[in-house]
């Protein structure tokens, strides 16, 4: 049988330069196909805001939203690493916001680890949910809920205060105790240092081949969004493959082709003919 992934399974993974793969997942369903993978890490993202809920960025995700999705993932997830995405202002408010925000996803969605965005400004949480026990995955780079504060997605750590910003905070979190880091939209020469000069495993998304792993959303990587940054890589287009099924559905039952009696129920002949009886 195989094992479960741990954050120190990473971290080993690392060492022995074999690379990480992460993915998102926000259901029953794909997490059922994941498991059937050898994906060793899945992220419950708080991406679920603009994939799966039409939310316009990740700004508006809840708490409640966050353990609903998670709790369905983990349903059905059993030996890939489960980390939950701490939603924007769950952990930005207080310590004791952030440590309670994290328990709740340790207590009641079966979650090994959790994700928070940002550097220095949120050591003191970071350090605390991690003395409380709970494992850390950091964020650095492009951190979603701060799209506001960047006026946009632009990739970040192209300006040398940007990129010593993002260099000294992953050597700070690495030293707060976080588990891992993802790297989000930054150059893969920052995305190599960083690599290099820690011990703990990164996970790039649009940080270049350097890092230990990397993470996609699950379904930009399947083609079921219209999303298409330059670091995106989609490996099936699964709007064309739904459009063409529900088409081909659609003209079929236009047309009578479907159901045909191959879908169709049928009666016992002896039924029938006492209910024909009856009826006529
Ligand atoms: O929310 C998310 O899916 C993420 C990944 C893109 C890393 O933060």
């Amino acid at each position: 049988m195989n094992k479960k992934i741990t954050p120190g399974k990473l971290r080993e993974m690392k060492e022995e330069g074999e690379k990480i793969t992460m993915i998102t997942a926000y259901d029953y369903p794909s997490a059922k196909v994941l498991e059937r993978t050898e994906i060793d890490s899945v992220l419950v993202g708080d991406s679920v805001g603009n994939t799966v809920l039409g939310y316009e960025n990740t700004m508006p995700v809840t708490m409640e939203e966050m353990i609903r999705h998670t709790k369905a993932v983990s349903r059905e997830l059993e030996r890939p690493l489960l980390i939950a995405d701490m939603p924007f202002l769950s952990y930005q408010t207080s310590v004791e916001d952030a440590v309670r925000n994290a328990g709740r996803f340790i207590k009641e969605t079966g979650a090994q680890a959790v994700k928070v965005e940002g550097g220095s400004e949120f050591f003191d949480q970071i350090r605390r949910i991690i003395d409380a026990g709970v494992p850390v995955l950091g964020h650095l780079g492009l951190t979603p809920q701060r799209i506001h504060q960047f006026g946009g997605y632009q990739p970040r750590g192209r300006t040398v205060e940007e990129a010593k910003k993002i260099y000294d905070d992953a050597q700070k979190l690495e030293e707060v105790g976080v588990f891992g880091l993802v790297l989000e939209s930054i150059p893969k020469e920052l995305g190599r240092k960083v690599t290099e000069k820690t011990d703990i495993p990164t996970i790039g998304i649009g940080a270049g081949p350097h890092c230990d792993g990397q993470v996609l959303v699950f379904h930009d990587l399947l083609g079921w969004t219209e999303f298409s940054p330059k670091f995106l890589k989609k490996y099936a287009d699964l709007i064309s493959t739904i459009e063409e099924a529900v088409n081909g559905y659609i003209e079929e039952v236009k047309s009578v082709d479907f159901p045909t009696s191959e879908h169709s129920y049928e009666m016992d002949e002896e039924i029938l003919k006492e209910l024909m009886d009856y009826l006529d």
